[in-house]
């Protein structure tokens, strides 16, 4: 067990704790000493992948099928379980489906949040970390990007992320006993080392990682590289990809942060922080990477650039060592070991153990 007291023996309800971020999150919190419950209605999860964290933890996983827009189910996890604190990963996350679907989107991300906040509310739970994303930032001016800068979410997916990120600043503002840590990600890749639980995207994935994973399975022939005339070192795209077991780690670090903040005062805190790794790697860097960790060729032809991709994006990420001394670990060459050894472990995803 990890030496973090102070989310030891809590109650944490984990909404999308079914979903890829969400099961690396729940062995983070497991061996950390806490307590689960999990709320998720499986729109993109598998209930195999929370009995994967059972078999890698030794754990029980207490889950409740459903839909956090459902305020009576929601309010039946709060009766059932004493509730210390909420992650909040529950909501739509693909960024083309949201430009076709805007009102799928706003209503899961929006006003799932909404119930969710009202519910916690009239249980006295105040304690909160979000998902956010750093497509918030849109295409960003300057690299590194940080937690300052200007806000510029270009689709709805981003744009009921940076919603749900004011209602937050602004139930703050109107109760202060309200802890609450937004988490603006960068790009998760990887796997589990144990290559139990990983990403398993639904048909073709539209992300680099599970991408290259599949064209180095054999599943593609090959990996459509968007653009090489940026104004980059290799003229692809340069995003900061971080590990999803040291995002993970980023959930636990603030809900210590949280606690910790409660034990002084009376005042909750509201922070928003970057998780990455501050370091960018190219598409070409990546399959490169790719390459070696799986001994595989990646096929690739340059096409087109992708309408609403930027040049390049990767954080600063001083605001949570400093807040948190929480920093990420695992490098890019890690980050292709884990994502293959989980390809080539589940060809399939989930999907063969349903
Ligand atoms: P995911 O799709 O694997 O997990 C989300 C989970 O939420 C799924 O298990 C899904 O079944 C569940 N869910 C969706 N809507 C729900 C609802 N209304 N009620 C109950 N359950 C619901 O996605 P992920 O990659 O694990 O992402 C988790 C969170 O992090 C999301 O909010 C996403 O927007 C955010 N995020 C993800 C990335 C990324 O690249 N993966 C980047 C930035 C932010
Ligand atoms: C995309 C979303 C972003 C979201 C993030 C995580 C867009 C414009 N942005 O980010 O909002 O938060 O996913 O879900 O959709 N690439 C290729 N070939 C591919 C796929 C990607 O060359 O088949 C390139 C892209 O041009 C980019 C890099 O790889 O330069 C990373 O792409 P991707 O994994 O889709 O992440 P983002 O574009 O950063």
């Amino acid at each position: 067990m990890k030496a973090t007291n102070l989310i030891n023996q809590k109650n944490i309800l984990v909404t999308g704790g079914a979903g890829y971020i969400g099961t690396h999150t729940l062995v983070e919190l497991l061996s950390s000493g806490c307590q689960v419950v999990v709320i998720d209605n499986l729109s993109n999860a598998s209930r195999e992948a929370l009995r994967r964290v059972e078999i890698i933890t030794g754990k029980t996983v207490p889950f409740i099928k459903g839909d956090i827009r459902d305020r009576i189910l929601l309010r039946s996890a709060f009766q059932g379980y004493e509730i210390d604190a909420v992650i909040h990963f529950a909501g739509l996350k693909s960024v083309n489906e949201s430009v076709e679907e805007p009102l799928n989107y706003y209503d899961n991300n929006v006003t799932g949040s909404l119930a969710l906040i009202e519910v916690m509310s009239e249980f006295g739970c105040k304690s909160l970390v979000f998902s956010s994303s750093a497509a918030v930032y849109g295409d960003p001016a300057n690299v590194p990007v940080n937690e300052r800068d200007s806000l510029s979410p270009t689709t709805p997916y981003a744009s009921s992320k940076l919603m749900v990120e004011n209602i937050l600043r602004h139930v703050h503002v109107s109760d202060p006993a309200w802890s609450i840590a937004i988490l603006r990600y960068f790009n998760p890749v990887g796997a589990h080392v144990s290559g139990l639980i990983g990403e398993a995207p639904n048909g073709m994935p539209s992300n680099l990682m599970p991408y290259v994973s599949q064209v180095a399975h054999g599943k593609y022939q090959k990996l459509k590289v968007y653009g090489d005339d940026y104004d980059t070192p290799d003229g692809t795209g340069v995003r900061d990809y971080i590990h999803v077991s040291d995002l993970a780690s980023g959930h636990t670090a603030a809900l210590e942060k949280l606690f910790c903040s409660s034990l002084s005062t009376d005042l909750g805190v509201m922070l928003t922080l970057n998780l990455g790794t501050g370091r960018g790697y190219s598409v070409l860097e990546v399959i490169d990477a790719f390459q070696k960790a799986s001994g595989r060729l990646i096929e690739y032809e340059v096409v087109e650039r992708r309408p609403g991709d930027a040049a390049k994006s990767f954080a600063d990420t001083s605001l949570a060592l400093d807040l948190l001394g929480w920093t990420a670990k695992h490098d890019i060459n890690r980050m292709c070991e884990d994502a293959w050894r989980w390809q080539s472990m589940n060809p399939e995803g989930f999907e063969s153990d349903k």
